[in-house]
């Protein structure tokens, strides 16, 4: 009973690129976007509006959000923390933000220096202001399974944070796990957490392939209904705040992997390969998709 669509998410030029030594400009991740665009992809997560003290690579936000060449029918999202990121984003029309909190109480600290009740405070009027001004929020939940400071995390504290997204008026939510350490019944566990406040159609899965596990638990969320994913392509990225964490699943293995189950998501591999070889090659650095890397070499 598996799903026979599934939507993807490419996060590479949020999430895979926030945690680059080396700056990445503006036009090559205009230029990543539209590739991503070209391959498929309906939904971009773009950029993010915080800190550049804390995270210099996106200091760039508006350029990238100005610059990129928009199609119709591709929602590109971006993260807003607090209402200044917010205000921040609303000049560059996002059609979706998303607010990230974590279940965790020591990430969501080392993130986005508050407490989780204190992140929630901060989320309420930025929710308000998208939806009222017809923007969509998502809501992203770090370290749904495991956190680099506290460990394992119990569904019961995935429930809690779901919860009170749901209750500031968060649409859909992210069941991330960060620091890829999770496994298929752990991140079924979570998933299900989620549940208890959102449809199935509301919830996505966003898994760090940190310890090799990321497919393996995208096919255990598939088994339960989710529909929804998000990954970088080339498998870029990590988070600064989660020390050792590898990048997102990559696009390409996802899609090889959900075509080979005859499930569709309108993206094309070949193209979609291109675009992760444009982005490595930049990096100077292999791909670290799988799928990618097999196909160069056939
Ligand atoms: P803070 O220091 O607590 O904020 O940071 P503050 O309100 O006290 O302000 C302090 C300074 O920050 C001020 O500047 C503000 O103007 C500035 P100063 O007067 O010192 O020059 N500031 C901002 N600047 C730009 N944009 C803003 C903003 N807000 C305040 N929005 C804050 C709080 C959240 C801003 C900070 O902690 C931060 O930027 N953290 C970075 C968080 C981040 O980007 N993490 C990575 C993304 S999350 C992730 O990767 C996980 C995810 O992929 C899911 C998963 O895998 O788990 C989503
Ligand atoms: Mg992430």
């Amino acid at each position: 009973n598996l799903p026979t669509r599934v939507k993807l998410i490419d996060v590479g030029p949020r999430d895979g690129l926030q945690n680059e030594k080396t700056p990445v400009p503006a036009d090559v991740k205009i230029s990543l976007v539209q590739r991503l665009q070209d391959a498929g992809l309906q939904e971009i997560e773009v950029t993010s509006y915080v800190s550049p003290k804390w995270v210099p690579q996106m200091a760039d936000n508006h350029a990238v959000m100005q610059g990129i060449a928009r199609r119709s029918g591709v929602r590109y999202s971006v993260l807003t923390p607090n209402l200044q990121g917010y205000e921040a984003s609303v000049q560059d029309r996002p059609d979706e933000i998303v607010v990230f909190g974590a279940a965790s109480e020591a990430f969501s600290q080392k993130n986005i220096n508050c407490s989780i009740a204190e992140s929630i405070e901060r989320f309420a009027p930025v929710v308000a202001a998208a939806r009222a001004a017809g923007i969509a929020v998502r809501g992203a939940m770090s370290c749904t399974v495991g956190c680099p400071y506290e460990g394992e995390i119990a569904p019961e504290r995935v429930a809690y944070l779901a919860g009170l997204m749901r209750g500031i008026g968060v649409q859909r939510v992210d069941v991330a796990d960060t620091i890829g350490v999770g496994t298929p019944r752990k991140v079924q566990r979570a998933i299900e957490a989620a549940l208890q406040h959102y449809a199935i159609d509301e919830v996505s899965g966003h898994f760090h392939d940190t310890y090799g596990q990321a497919l393996v638990n995208t096919l255990a969320a598939l088994e339960l209904g989710v529909w929804n994913f998000q990954s970088s392509v080339a498998g870029l990225g990590g988070c600064p705040y989660a020390k050792g964490a590898t990048g997102n699943v990559a696009t390409e293995d996802l899609v090889y992997l959900l075509h080979g189950m005859g499930i569709d998501t309108g993206i094309d591999l070949d193209k979609l390969i291109d675009a992760g070889v444009y982005i490595s090659d930049f990096l100077g650095r292999k791909s670290a998709s799988r799928v990618a890397v097999a196909v160069l070499n056939k």
